[in-house]
């Protein structure tokens, strides 16, 4: 299976590399071939042109911040009955809090712009170094959770975030991504603002 992940920073490298490792054939794309390139050989992942990249892939995972999506997608092409995976969290400049909420959600407006694309929210709670430190942590496994409309897709994202060792909770449909990006602010708080540091996680108990 080929995963096209546009973004080759944080988080679409380590996603990258995590994939890399459990067998996924990796395409790692930007706005400037010869830097994905490099990222690529990193992590042992191929490069390509955002619209090539997609064009040959199953699951695309969008890894830009919020701001850049727009233009993001558009180099993108056509993303039509694909499976794309937003893991933004809409922050501000100064990572104070959120610049949209309540009323809408940066998965929604991406999958206002991504036309065709089935979206799905997830990963946006997982910090950039578990995917390289791995996410089995003191009290657990990190959960995925995931949030959308089309429950094939939502099906093929829990599959992906298993297979790269996570634990994953079904957030609903991607109105729900409302709500999920206020817990990736609050991670963010707890974990850079109070110094908690990125090793951490939220999760959600249950007796049974
Ligand atoms: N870091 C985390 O721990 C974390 C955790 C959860 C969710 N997230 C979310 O993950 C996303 C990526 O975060 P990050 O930490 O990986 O950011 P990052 O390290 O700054 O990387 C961002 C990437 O986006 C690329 N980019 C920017 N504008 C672009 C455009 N117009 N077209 C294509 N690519 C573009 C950048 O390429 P250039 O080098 O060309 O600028 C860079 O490769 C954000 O939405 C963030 O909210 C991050």
């Amino acid at each position: 299976m080929q995963i096209a992940i546009i973004g080759y920073g944080n988080m679409g490298s380590g996603i990258a590399k995590r994939a890399v490792v459990v067998g996924y054939s990796v395409v790692l794309a930007g706005r400037d071939l010869a830097a994905a390139k490099k990222a690529a050989e990193r992590v042992g992942a191929l490069a390509a042109t955002p619209a090539e990249a997609v064009a040959g892939a199953e699951l695309v995972v969008l890894a830009t911040p919020y701001a850049a999506a727009a233009n993001a997608l558009v180099a993108a092409g056509d993303l039509n009955n694909r499976v794309l995976i937003d893991i933004s969290n809409p922050l501000k400049p100064d990572f104070s809090g959120l610049t949209i909420g309540q009323t809408t959600s940066a998965g929604e407006e991406i999958a206002k712009l991504a036309r065709g694309a089935r979206v799905v929210k997830a990963f946006n709670t997982v910090f950039a170094p578990i995917f390289s430190e791995g996410p089995d942590l003191k009290g657990g496994t990190v959960p995925v959770f995931y949030a959308g409309d089309d429950a094939a897709a939502k099906e093929s994202v829990r599959q992906f975030a298993e297979r790269l060792g996570f634990a994953t909770i079904d957030a609903g449909g991607l109105v729900n991504a409302r709500m999920l990006e206020p817990l990736g602010m609050l991670n963010i708080t707890l974990g850079y603002a109070l110094g908690g540091g990125t090793s951490t996680a939220p999760t959600w108990l249950r007796r049974a």
